[in-house]
């Protein structure tokens, strides 16, 4: 049995005293539902009033991004155990933003998973293949090539998270259909069957991305695939994440 896991990232988007606000409103607004694992990935500089935050509520805190080295003269990157220092369990990798925007590889996400997991964080890895390469018929041969360079030397899964995120989606409004994501999310647990092995494949929780709303989760979250959620907009209204939250224990 594959625990749902609902996660909300946060991106560029509300400082401190704004953090504190909506993580009080989501344990409000989620208090009694058990059986989910919920985790928010606020911005670096709010990761602190974040911990605080959630106290006791066991809520899993997240970073967004995750820098290799332990230290050093890398300026303004930060290091795993920072990151666990900050009271994060979590860390969100390769996601599309930093793909597209920061120059990130599966290369680089190869480096960042070894170096979450070796100070115990549980990394959340984003894969996704852009419009072009969904039109193009190629969606499983990008996200092959993701797997394979993001995840090479790593056989031990049993603290992975992938994340199933086509670029086209995200912050669009445009979701990937349930039939689109439950066949890519099974590609994907294939793919950990053959080179991982069948445990991994069976244990690893894939979650879906990409314009999640309170209104589309029910349909994604029922594919037997899907094991929660990885999302952007909604998970910043408090009602609609935590409506989100609610549905996936109730399923
Ligand atoms: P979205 O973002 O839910 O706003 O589409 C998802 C993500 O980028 O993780």
């Amino acid at each position: 049995m594959r625990k749902r896991l609902i996660a909300g990232n946060w991106k560029l988007q509300n400082n401190s005293s704004q953090t504190t606000e909506l993580i009080g409103k989501i344990i409000a607004l989620t208090a009694g539902a058990g059986g989910v694992d919920t985790v928010v990935a606020p911005t670096f500089t709010s990761l602190h009033a974040a911990r605080a935050a959630i106290g006791s509520s066991g809520i899993g805190l997240a970073a967004q991004d995750i820098f290799w080295e332990e230290k050093g003269a890398f300026t303004g990157e930060i290091a795993p155990a920072m990151l666990v220092d900050a009271g994060c369990q979590w860390a969100i990798i390769g996601h599309s933003e930093r793909r597209q925007y920061f120059g990130e590889t599966d290369e680089t996400v190869n480096k960042k998973i070894k170096a979450a997991l070796k100070v115990g964080l549980k990394p959340i890895v984003c894969v996704g293949e852009t419009l072009d390469g969904r039109e193009s018929g190629k969606t499983e041969q990008i996200i092959e090539k993701q797997l394979v360079g993001g995840f090479k030397d790593i056989t031990d899964f049993s603290q992975i998270v992938v994340a199933y995120e086509p670029v086209w989606a995200i912050g669009t409004g445009k979701n990937a259909s349930p039939a689109q994501a439950q066949e890519v999310h099974a590609f994907i647990r294939t793919w950990i069957a053959k080179n991982v092995g069948k445990g991994a494949a069976d244990n690893t929780r894939i979650l879906y991305g990409g314009s999640v709303k309170a209104s589309n989760a029910a349909e994604l979250l029922a594919c037997p695939d899907i094991d929660g959620a990885l999302i952007g907009g909604a998970s910043l209204i408090a009602d609609d994440f935590s409506a989100i939250i609610r549905l996936s224990v109730e399923k």
